[in-house]
């Protein structure tokens, strides 16, 4: 039997990734002023713990304004480096990469935390204090009936938007993130720049596809040229909108290309959201249902890609390794529901250690060591 891939290392420029697992960035809606607190640390931690080589921190904001709700997490300003730096330290301490996740949401900010609704902020929220705020956009064009109309952003604006992920991408190096990703998926500002779903501009950033790949291009050379050349940096496309007349996946193979040239190290595969909210799919969904596009982006554009969707168990994991579908598998939900899932998947491939509990924490692993001998005597 071949070791499993799941578990070889992989190493992107300087930086070797322990495994092939990488918990998906997940927003948590928890942040005040754009701030880590504890609740970040734990929630993120114990998929450290329980063993995931690279640990993504949520979709960050790079700008107050690109926050989808009022408990996104920031970097646009000095003071938030310091409780995401205490986060990247931990996760070092137990052996994973730490990595974030930076965006701007476009014309899907200012909208509801998911369990108030999802949707474009109401009187109910502002009772709470949510209020809402002026949405940009590359078109104006809301993202749906009742949604807020953006302002569609001039050149200047996109010029200054470059510098916002340039500061964001400084402040994640000074925090100690070793690899940075690129949020240009799900309906939030580079996506709707790049589907003519969302992007009507008649200047040279809208039009044809060159046009409408010109600033998600732009704002990855941007991070790139202050990002050391030892830190990997991942994009995250929708590989397909999922709806007639959108961005379809032979568009993000010419995407992707675009993306390697400019030193893109890996193509994070998801997909859709280019109208309403992200949960409300338009694409058909099961288990593993996004890595047939890892695997059309990889072959096209000839990068590596990471594979996400309902990625249930190590055995599926490792298949979409081995059929060279993907060259990283990200996990959501599944570790949310367990955060034991990587150490829970090496046992499940037979990797040696894992009999032993070796493979876990120290702190869990020698008392349910004992106690598994006791439960076979029993
Ligand atoms: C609570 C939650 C928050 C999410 N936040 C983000 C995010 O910040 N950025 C992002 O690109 N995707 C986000 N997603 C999507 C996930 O990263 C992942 O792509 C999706 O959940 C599918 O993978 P899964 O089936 O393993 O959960 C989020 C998903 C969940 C469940």
């Amino acid at each position: 039997m071949t070791a499993p891939l799941l578990f070889t290392p992989l190493t992107l420029c300087g930086v070797e990734l322990p495994n092939r697992i990488v918990v998906s960035p997940m927003c948590q809606y928890s942040a005040i002023d754009g701030m880590a607190n504890d609740w970040h640390l734990v929630h993120l931690g114990k998929f450290a713990q329980g063993g995931a080589g690279t640990v993504f921190v949520e979709a960050t904001a790079v700008r107050a304004d690109g926050r989808i709700t009022h408990g996104d997490l920031g970097l646009w300003s000095d003071e938030q480096i310091i409780p995401l730096r205490r986060i990247a330290d931990f996760l070092v301490g137990q052996g994973s990469i730490p990595a974030i996740q930076l965006g701007h949401a476009g014309r899907k900010a200012s909208t509801q935390r998911p369990w108030y609704g999802n949707g474009p902020l109401g009187p109910e929220d502002m009772a709470r204090g949510d209020n809402s705020w002026a949405v940009v956009a590359p078109s104006p064009m809301p993202t749906d009936s009742g949604w807020l109309m953006p302002t569609e952003l001039t050149v200047a604006d996109l010029d200054g938007l470059c510098d916002a992920w340039k500061s964001a991408t400084l402040r994640a190096l000074e925090a100690g993130f070793q690899v940075i990703e690129i949020h240009a998926a799900h309906g939030y500002l580079l996506h709707e720049f790049l589907s003519p779903l969302s992007n009507f501009r008649t200047d040279a950033y809208g039009g044809e596809i060159e046009g409408r790949m010109r600033f998600p291009l732009e704002v990855v050379e941007a991070v790139r040229c202050v990002l050391p050349k030892d830190l990997p940096l991942f994009v995250r496309i929708s590989a397909i909108d999922g709806v007639d007349g959108g961005w379809s996946l032979d568009d993000s193979g010419v995407f992707a290309r675009a993306l390697k040239v400019r030193g893109v190290d890996v193509v994070d595969c998801s997909s859709g959201g280019v109208g309403g909210p992200v949960t409300a799919a338009r694409i058909p969904r099961g288990p593993g249902f996004q890595v047939p596009f890892a695997a059309s982006v990889r072959k096209a554009a000839d990068v590596r890609t990471m594979a996400v969707g309902l990625i249930l168990d190590g055995q599926q994991a490792e298949d979409a390794l081995q059929s060279e579908q993907a060259d990283l598998i990200a996990i959501g939900r599944e570790v949310l529901f367990n955060p034991n899932w990587p150490v829970q998947a090496r046992a499940a491939l037979g990797i040696e250690g894992s009999e032993n509990w070796t493979n876990w924490p120290a702190q869990y692993g020698w008392w349910l060591e004992r106690r598994e001998r006791i439960l076979r005597r029993s």
